[in-house]
């Protein structure tokens, strides 16, 4: 007989299960019904993550789907467009984005002109730990490997123009946290001349309330830039010799570049291939990372603008993630540590689910805008698995339980209230459900 904790997992698995055949198109999977009704390229790392546990094979055809748009220079496009979706119930689509022009962009498959975080080394590493049939596993990471080191290779060659070992992102919504507040600065900074901001209409509005999600303001510049791009023909050295006004080596970005690229030396090692320069690689990428994006009086990562050439000063999550790949030594992982632990942004002794995404103490908290405050499983999955690393186990087992806690009593939102738990933006959102299989899973296999 199961024990009701049991039990009460395999029905949540169950819950889980059922939101991923939702929005399961028969190619890939949704992130969500309504408001996100393509493919989106770190969305599909994590719902790998999730597929791997129980259904191979919709882990190995949810990546091919998205590989199959990698451009010729190796990009991974941020969204491959469904064409049974082009309805105009999403903006900006394929006629948006013009990628077209573009002698790198795919033939057969729409996709838009920018990527994401690099999440799919990690994910296939993950795929071949976790999936029942080894073999079957490692045939796949034979088939999908020259394509991981070609994304590799587009990133440290093309959006590393200085060889410092880490790679700028050109767009907000390349970072995965569209509208945090480390974009702000950036964005005041950029004023588009008068009509050079492209006519739109914005489509989340009409699924979601406007005080979750960013402002028109923000929307402009987000806009204008995907405008500049395509001036450029998303050729990427003139955009970034032609004045781009966003230019930011982002510390999640370099994050999962880091850890992606030592997963990327397992597979190697795996496959019977050299794993050292990709082990050498995210080396070098965790030395610069350590070194540069560190903010030593504050005792906190932050990201760098190039434009300005400056640091960013806000104090969001992603300033934790780090100890994802390992990065910080034992010190700077306590001050880490002890900023974390604190009423900025939960205490192991506050009643609040761990973690917000921005420091709460901040005028521009909120506990219900997108990522400027609400917890996100995905960045709380990548933390919860840094905490561990460093030993801190406790607060690894109470973000391990908010990711539990948070789906079960509130539904599969996107985001959710750090103190009351409400969720908000979509419901039924893959990721949510696929972290949380993952999470259950190793539960159930650590007893
Ligand atoms: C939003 C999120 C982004 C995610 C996408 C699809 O744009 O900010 O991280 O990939 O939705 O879920």
């Amino acid at each position: 007989m199961p024990s009701a904790k049991e039990k009460e997992f395999q029905d949540l698995i169950e819950a889980a299960e059922n939101v991923l055949k939702k929005n399961w198109t028969g190619s890939f999977t949704k992130p969500t019904n309504s408001l996100y009704p393509h493919q989106w390229s770190w969305d599909s790392c994590f719902i790998s993550i999730g597929y791997c546990h129980y259904n191979q094979e919709r882990a190995e055809k949810e990546l091919e789907r998205l590989f199959d748009a990698q451009w010729d220079n190796g990009m991974i496009p941020h969204i491959v467009f469904d064409k049974n979706e082009l309805n105009g119930l999403y903006f900006p689509g394929p006629d948006f984005w013009q990628v077209d022009c573009s002698p790198d962009s795919p033939a057969g498959l729409e996709s838009s002109g920018i990527c994401q975080p690099p999440v799919h080394a990690t994910a296939v590493r993950l795929m071949m730990d976790h999936s029942k049939d080894t073999k079957r596993a490692l045939d796949y990471a034979e088939k999908i490997y020259d394509q991981l080191v070609k994304w590799h290779n587009y990133l440290y060659d093309e959006r590393d123009p200085e060889d410092e070992n880490l790679v700028y992102i050109r767009h907000p919504w390349e970072s995965g946290q569209d509208n945090s507040p480390v974009w702000d600065p950036v964005l005041k900074e950029i004023n588009p001349p008068p009509g050079e901001i492209p006519p739109y209409e914005r489509k989340d509005l009409s699924h979601v309330d406007a005080a979750e999600r960013p402002t028109d303001e923000e929307y402009d510049r987000y806009v204008y830039l995907v405008e500049l791009f395509r001036r450029q023909k998303y050729d990427e050295k003139s955009i970034r010799t032609s004045d781009c006004p966003f230019l930011v080596q982002d510390v999640l970005f370099n994050t999962i570049l880091c850890q992606a690229t030592l997963d990327l030396a397992e597979i190697a090692k795996r496959l019977g291939k050299d794993p050292r320069p990709w082990k050498d690689q995210s080396q070098k990428t965790a030395e610069a990372l350590d070194q540069k994006l560190w903010d030593e009086e504050n005792g906190f990562y932050v990201d760098f603008d190039m434009v300005s050439n400056s640091q960013i000063h806000e104090r969001v999550l992603a300033g934790f993630l780090p100890l994802f790949a390992g990065i910080p030594d034992p010190s700077r992982a306590e001050r880490l540590f002890n900023y974390l632990n604190t009423h900025c942004f939960c205490r192991l002794d506050d009643t609040c689910f761990a973690a917000p995404t921005f420091d709460r103490s901040s005028p521009e908290y909120s506990s219900s805008k997108y990522w400027r405050g609400p917890i996100w499983i995905n960045l709380n999955w990548m933390l919860c698995i840094g905490l561990s690393k460093y030993g801190y186990d406790l607060y690894a087992d109470r973000i391990m339980e908010s990711i539990i806690q948070l789906p079960a009593q509130n539904g599969f939102y996107e985001y959710f209230d750090p103190d009351t738990g409400k969720g908000y933006g979509s419901t039924d959102f893959s990721w949510t459900a696929a972290l949380l299989i993952d999470v259950l899973y190793q539960r159930k296999l650590n007893g």
